[in-house]
């Protein structure tokens, strides 16, 4: 009765309040189980952004509960921004759902859990299904313990902020995610410490709009911004290697972080920085507040910080009253801003938000034809930068097997996947690896030895 598995849909936040309910899982004596088909509980921790992100939880959610016919214990919960956009309303499609958690009540998971098995075994017959979506002062602070599993992780997600007070016009984070919240930057800092000294070497900052970090609870020191203050303290602990954060807001790009890339040699040169469109119209539907040639300014200077800055980006193409010209104009940013990854999402209408009721709401197929447009001309833009690399030597942390389990598989400073032949004692280390070749989103190299010819297996001390 005490195995859970619990599936992820959506962002890398959702990935860490996974990681978190799971720890705090385990410290209740349940187990995290990897096959869905073992497990007694299921729990899905879903997403809100667009449509189809719902749908698929709400299928996945129909189809699992076919298994309390077969076996009336089975306990299946809904978590996180689905649960928390649509509460109890959830009820309606499915009835039969035992738990629903919003995003401000992970850490209740476990309590809620216990009552229900407890009511289960003692043959109580369990009436309604718990439904927590309420708010919670200081939330954004239990998304704190990190992974108590087995082993560290090379890489991990640390929770810097919650939620998120720009209300872009599409977007229901403000909804599913509440107002901008910061944990206290000595909790971050410790997290991190904690981490390194159980080996992990790379820290991604986690966040709506990580570059807002702490705007209201630290002041500005020394024209020095409360997250660059963040990123500083993080560089400074002993072990950590790199330091990665997501997502950032256009807006946030001062001169300070720019410098940051350029001063602190932790910071990989690869910069995600959402753009949406590339037409000054749509943007100030959309409500962001930066026009094309401001978006462009800062990827020029953060190159000039960084020549070797890689970007990537996130559009939405459709949004409505979007015209031909528009995204003539989001294509060619694209073009000029030479992008070495792109998402691109057709819009997706998303209810109680102000660009659901807006006129000129643009047809799926237009949508579709956009979106193989910009597919295929960041395919193309991507691979040319990945070719551009082949012959180059790529710093690469090693993070373990790769997909096949025959060699090893780390990414770039510039985040880029790559996959080489190693030994096991390297995961974890910085190696070079010089690349050989290169698909759209990965490269394939070699360790480059200092003594190549004396070595038949990499040693650390000779790289
Ligand atoms: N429709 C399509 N894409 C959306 N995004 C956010 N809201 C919507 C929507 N309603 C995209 C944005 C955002 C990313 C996480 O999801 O590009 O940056």
């Amino acid at each position: 009765m005490n195995r859970v598995h619990i599936k992820t849909y959506g962002c890398q936040m959702n990935e860490r309040d996974s990681e978190a309910v799971a720890a705090m899982l385990r410290a209740r004596g349940y187990r995290i189980v990897g096959s869905e088909d073992e497990c007694d509980v299921l729990l899905l921790n879903t997403c809100s952004v667009r449509d189809a992100a719902e749908q698929k939880a709400i299928g996945k959610a129909g189809y699992s509960l076919a298994r309390k016919k077969r076996n009336p214990d089975f306990i299946l919960g809904i978590l996180g921004c689905m649960a928390q956009n649509r509460g109890a309303s959830l009820l309606d499609r499915l009835p039969d759902v035992d738990l629903i958690v919003g995003t401000q009540k992970f850490h209740r998971v476990p309590d809620y859990l216990d009552n229900l098995r407890a009511a289960k075994e003692a043959g109580a017959p369990i009436g309604e299904a718990i439904v927590d979506t309420a708010e919670e002062l200081d939330s954004q602070n239990t998304i704190r313990d990190h992974m108590d599993g087995p082993e560290a992780q090379v890489c991990a997600f640390v929770s810097i902020q919650q939620g998120c007070d720009m209300h872009c016009a599409f977007c229901i984070v403000p909804t599913t995610r509440g107002d901008e919240r910061s944990r206290p930057m000595e909790d971050i800092v410790r997290e991190c410490a904690e981490l390194a000294e159980r080996g992990t070497r790379e820290v991604t900052l986690l966040g709506q709009i990580v570059t807002s970090y702490g705007r209201r609870d630290y002041p500005h020191s020394g024209g020095i911004s409360p997250f660059v203050q963040l990123l500083e303290k993080v560089h400074a602990i002993p072990g950590i290697e790199r330091i990665r954060f997501t997502s950032p807001h256009p807006k946030g790009f001062r001169q300070d972080l720019a410098d940051a890339f350029a001063r602190l040699p932790k910071l990989g040169e690869h910069v995600h920085l959402p753009a949406q469109s590339g037409s000054d119209r749509i943007l100030r539907a959309m409500k962001r507040p930066y026009t094309r040639e401001g978006y462009l300014g800062i990827v020029r200077m953060l190159r000039s910080a960084q020549p070797a800055m890689a970007f990537s980006t996130d559009i939405i193409v459709g949004f409505p009253g979007e015209t031909d010209a528009d995204f003539e104009q989001t294509r060619s940013l694209c073009e000029e801003a030479d992008f070495d990854m792109a998402y691109i999402f057709k819009y997706s209408v998303r209810t109680g938000t102000p660009a659901a009721s807006m006129p000129d709401q643009v047809p799926d197929g237009v949508k579709e034809e956009r979106n193989q447009i910009l597919l295929e001309a960041l395919r193309a833009g991507s691979l040319r930068r990945s070719q551009a690399l082949v012959g180059s030597v790529q710093e690469v942390l090693v993070e373990g097997p790769d997909k096949t389990g025959l060699r090893f598989a780390g990414k770039t400073r510039g985040n880029r996947a790559t996959v080489f032949e190693a030994a096991p004692r390297l995961v974890g280390t910085l190696v070079p690896v010089g690349i050989t070749r290169s698909s759209v989103s990965t490269l394939y190299g070699e360790l480059v030895l200092a003594d190549a010819g004396l070595q038949t297996e990499p040693c650390p001390a000779s790289l």
